[in-house]
């Protein structure tokens, strides 16, 4: 007996299991009480829809449904055979022409679970769901987007045109250009024809209504930015700063310049800006002035230009100078050694100045560029070609800032060095020849050098007849 009560809540109990199962696939997702895609109600009549599931219920009503309406009733119950379920009764009272768009039944904890069914509420004086103003509304078009003119309309079976503005009707093609009463004009691939006015017409019972939609293709691209000073920047205190960083854009792009700088806070520099249009290009200078910098104007200047999402910026480093000098030193001290033969030797001496200093080279009190064409200044230094033995002496640097009364002089001795050379004939004596033995001779070498060569002799004494001296060797 307690065997086979046992067996019967088993039993029992076992099929309350599987019906559960298959309650889990039948309301994966919630259920509407309406099977069609779409739904037409007139005007003043009321909406109810059902919604079942198996957890908590949320209602998605289309954007035209104002937030708190007192049409609005929502009216959740437990529901089910044995109350497992949860019931939502949606009821819209009165239905009016802006109600129309997508019903949405989703589980509360899970979204991406829903039903939905699209409502149509007819309206012979309202026929777009939308009442235009005296504005029309913007569309923007992205690139490689479609472009939608948002005309949905409040029954299905409405005749509606899109026509440019002045008058330029577009049919529908259902290729490129579609019509669709729950989502309005689809342009799939926009064409510069599509920037402009445009509206979406119908007319009912002989009256003519519209939607108008101005289009606007935002530009963003900057091409360009360039700062007419970057990197290191030398300025004196007092000095006006004048920096101009110049943006080039695409064609009706809309750019923002700002800067950074040390003295910002301080609001130390006035700023200018201008915009002018080339045949192809929008340019925009940002002009930032500094009348009079002092040492605190020192660091960095950062230009930033930004136009929708792209950004781009340069920069430069302002350094200021509280006097203007000249340092002038020898860089390995006063004597420095070239080599006769060189292909080129350059007397650098170490100069830091600001401004830049007029430089002259003097060698050996006359200016040395005129001396010879192998000598050339570049920048500050000396620069000698193809040097020679004669190119030995003494180099004066003269630098001079002659608007600030500034001068230095530096001197330095340059020696060139000779390789020893010792020529053909240098050696004198009657080559080859015989001098009477116990007689005296004597042997001249003449050699040139600078330092002067050592000379040092050697004596090989002659091999014995008969060897050769291939042979010695
Ligand atoms: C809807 O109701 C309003 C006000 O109650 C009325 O003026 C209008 O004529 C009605 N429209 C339709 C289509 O019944
Ligand atoms: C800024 O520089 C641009 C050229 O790079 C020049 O055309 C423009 O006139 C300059 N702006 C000012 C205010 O000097
Ligand atoms: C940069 O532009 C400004 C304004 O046009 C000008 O005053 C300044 O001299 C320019 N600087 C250089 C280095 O060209
Ligand atoms: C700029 O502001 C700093 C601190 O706020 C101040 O020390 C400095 O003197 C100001 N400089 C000028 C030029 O007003
Ligand atoms: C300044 O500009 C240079 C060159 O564009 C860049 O390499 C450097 O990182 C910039 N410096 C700062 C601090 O932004
Ligand atoms: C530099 O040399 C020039 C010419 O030899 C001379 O007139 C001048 O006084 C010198 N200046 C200094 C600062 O030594």
């Amino acid at each position: 007996m307690f065997d086979i009560l046992f067996v019967m809540i088993f039993g029992l109990s076992g099929r309350v299991l599987t019906k559960d199962t298959d309650t889990k696939g039948r309301f994966s997702s919630p259920v509407l009480d309406v099977t069609e895609k779409q739904l037409i109600i007139e005007r003043n009549q009321t909406l109810q829809l059902n919604c079942r599931g198996r957890w908590e219920l949320q209602w998605v009503l289309p954007s035209g449904v104002p937030k708190v309406y007192h049409g609005t009733q929502i009216k959740e119950t437990r529901c089910g055979k044995k109350n497992n379920q949860y019931c939502s009764r949606l009821m819209l009272s009165p239905a009016l022409a802006q109600h129309t768009g997508s019903y949405r039944c989703r589980y509360r904890q899970k979204h991406r679970k829903q039903t939905s069914v699209y409502v149509y509420i007819t309206d012979s004086q309202r026929p777009f769901v939308k009442v235009q103003s005296e504005i029309p509304e913007v569309v923007y078009m992205k690139e490689g987007e479609p472009l939608v003119f948002p005309c949905r309309v409040t029954n299905p079976d409405a005749k509606v045109s899109l026509v440019k503005f002045p008058f330029h009707p577009i049919a529908p093609d259902y290729r490129n250009i579609i019509w669709n009463s729950k989502h309005g004009f689809t342009i799939r691939s926009p064409t510069f024809f599509y920037i402009g006015l445009f509206s979406c017409e119908t007319i009912v019972n002989g009256v003519k209504y519209s939607n108008r939609f101005l289009t606007h293709r935002p530009v963003n691209k900057i091409l360009d930015v360039y700062l007419n000073s970057t990197g290191l920047v030398h300025m004196l205190q007092g000095q006006m700063l004048a920096l101009n960083c110049t943006v080039t854009a695409e064609w009706n792009a809309r750019v923002s310049i700002s800067w950074t700088y040390p003295q910002k806070a301080n609001g130390s520099a006035n700023i200018i800006r201008r915009i002018s249009r080339s045949r192809t290009n929008m340019l925009f200078y940002s002009v930032l002035t500094i009348p009079s910098l002092s040492t605190a104007d020192r660091g960095l200047y950062k230009c930033h230009v930004t136009s929708g999402p792209s950004k781009r910026e340069t920069n430069a480093t302002v350094i200021v100078y509280d006097q203007p000098f000249i340092r002038l030193k020898h860089r390995d001290g006063p004597v420095v050694q070239a080599s006769a033969g060189q292909k080129s030797f350059r007397l650098t001496p170490k100069l830091k100045a600001f401004p830049a200093p007029e430089v002259i080279w003097l060698k050996d009190g006359m200016v040395a560029a005129e001396q010879c064409s192998r000598y050339h200044v570049d920048r500050f230094s000396l620069v000698i070609r193809d040097v020679a033995e004669e190119d030995a002496g003494i180099y004066t640097i003269l630098t001079g800032i002659q608007q600030y009364g500034l001068f230095q002089n530096l001197t330095l001795t340059l020696v060139v060095n000779v390789k020893p050379q010792t020529g053909e004939k240098t050696v004198s004596s009657q080559q080859p020849g015989t001098v009477q033995r116990g007689s005296r001779q004597a042997l001249h070498c003449t050699s040139h050098g600078v330092p002067p060569p050592k000379i040092q002799w050697l004596w090989h004494p002659c091999p014995p007849k008969g060897l050769s001296p291939a042979r010695l060797a």
